[in-house]
């Protein structure tokens, strides 16, 4: 049986001493199934040379960014959007900094920045190098954005020292590529419904009412979803984001467009996610002409918008439905009660106002669900997403053992 069999691995290779037992790498992810393709930064090639890589992968290594015969064949955005998953190993203390610092000045950083295929690090260098305060750092950054670490592991060094910093095995390496992957595909063949944004509801032809959703929470579960295998529709109120590649994007501006769009797909849905911040209420009249500033109060008269997700929990044959709670006061009161109340799955809720939550590249969450909960602390949120994203699965999947 092969644990990695058709799994595309992106294998990036840079200068450590650690990149003579990446053959071997090669060589066992190979035997497992996977198709793997090798990129090396210019350190690499000191240590090793890109034919012992291509004659193990079978296919040509790819080194230099700026390549007209390789951007011919298969461009560094095709590249990275080839790879199911991509692998730095070893990944040096220099490839890590550049990592966190965002740059994309050669092929390999430029690859990592351009896919959406999660990324995990073997970090191999002298301890010294990681215990280094700029190193850590570094690694908490990548961690906070979902980059994965294998490793590293502890014992003796090239270098003569003893310590944290040793490349994991190739053996190990293969072994925790395969349990990624298999985590990565909990949810395939599920479909998976998600909304996000805000919603607008008209006041006139040039004026509406709206909140501070930015849409990020939601498009981040969409990637979660859509990495662990999903078929994932997202249904969006007007963001300035853009979608992720993969999923079926439905555009809607309304809470009863959004509606709409909602009850259209939640009976082919197995699990739906309501992350959108959709408008509790609209105007009673919308006016067919830009009302006209006057000296005076203008009233405006709102009525209720229909509550989507307590339509779709309440389906006869409803998906498992996640809600979300956005509260600046008695959180998780308010989100037991919501939980109960609307028969929700699951509930995920979170502080606004004061800096938390809306408008925020990070959040932090409280998980409920009937006789459990999870707090998952702050972190970007694509991070959070993710952890949310394995609560979801771990629970739908013991849903539906019952
Ligand atoms: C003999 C030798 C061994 C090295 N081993 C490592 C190592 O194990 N880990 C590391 O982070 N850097 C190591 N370095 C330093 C890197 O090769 C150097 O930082 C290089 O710029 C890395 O480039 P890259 O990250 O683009 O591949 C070593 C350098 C030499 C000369």
């Amino acid at each position: 049986m092969y644990n990695l069999a058709n799994k595309r691995v992106l294998l990036g290779v840079t200068g450590g001493i650690a990149a003579y037992k990446c053959a071997e790498l090669v060589r066992r992810l190979r035997e497992q199934g996977a198709e793997v393709q090798v990129a090396m930064t210019r350190g690499a090639r000191e240590f090793v040379t890109p034919l012992t890589f291509q004659a193990l992968s079978g296919r040509p290594v790819r080194t230099e960014l700026f390549s007209n015969e390789a951007e011919a064949a298969m461009g560094h955005i095709e590249l990275a959007r080839w790879a199911d998953c991509v692998l730095v190993a070893p990944a040096s203390a220099n490839f890590i900094a550049r990592l966190a610092a965002g740059l994309a000045d050669d092929l390999l950083t430029t690859l990592c920045l351009a896919t959406t295929a999660p990324i995990a690090l073997a970090p191999a260098m002298n301890v010294q190098m990681w215990n280094n305060p700029a190193t850590s750092a570094n690694v908490r950054v990548l961690k906070e954005r979902g980059v994965i670490l294998f490793g590293p592991a502890t014992g003796d060094q090239a270098c003569g020292e003893t310590g944290p910093g040793r490349m994991l095995e190739p053996g190990q390496l293969v072994e925790a590529l395969t349990l990624l992957f298999q985590r990565e595909d909990r949810l395939r063949g599920q479909c998976v419904l998600i909304t996000a944004g805000p919603t607008q509801e008209t006041i006139d032809p040039v004026r509406y009412i709206s909140n501070r959703s930015s849409g990020r929470m939601g498009y981040a579960l969409c990637k979660a979803a859509l990495n662990a295998g999903a078929e994932v529709t997202l249904i969006t109120g007007p963001v300035a984001l853009e979608p992720p590649a993969g999923a079926r994007v439905v555009q809607v501006r309304t809470a009863l467009e959004m509606r709409d769009a909602v009850m259209a797909e939640a009976g082919q849905a197995d699990i739906y996610i309501a992350a959108a911040a959709v408008a509790d209420y609209r105007c009673a009249e919308d006016a067919a002409t830009k009302i006209k500033k006057t000296a005076g109060i203008l009233t405006l008269r709102l009525t209720p918008n229909p509550d989507i997700l307590a339509e779709v929990a309440a389906l006869p044959r409803a998906p498992f439905t996640v809600g979300f709670a956005a509260e600046t006061e008695s959180l998780r009161e308010h989100a037991k009660a919501k939980l109960a109340g609307k028969h929700l799955d699951m509930i995920a809720a979170n502080l606004v106002g004061e800096g938390k939550g809306f408008e925020r590249p990070d959040n932090a969450l409280e998980v409920y669900w009937q006789g459990g909960e999870r707090s998952l602390p702050l972190a970007a949120k694509e991070r959070i997403a993710t952890q949310l994203m394995e609560l979801i699965a771990d629970r739908y999947h013991e849903k539906n053992k019952n």
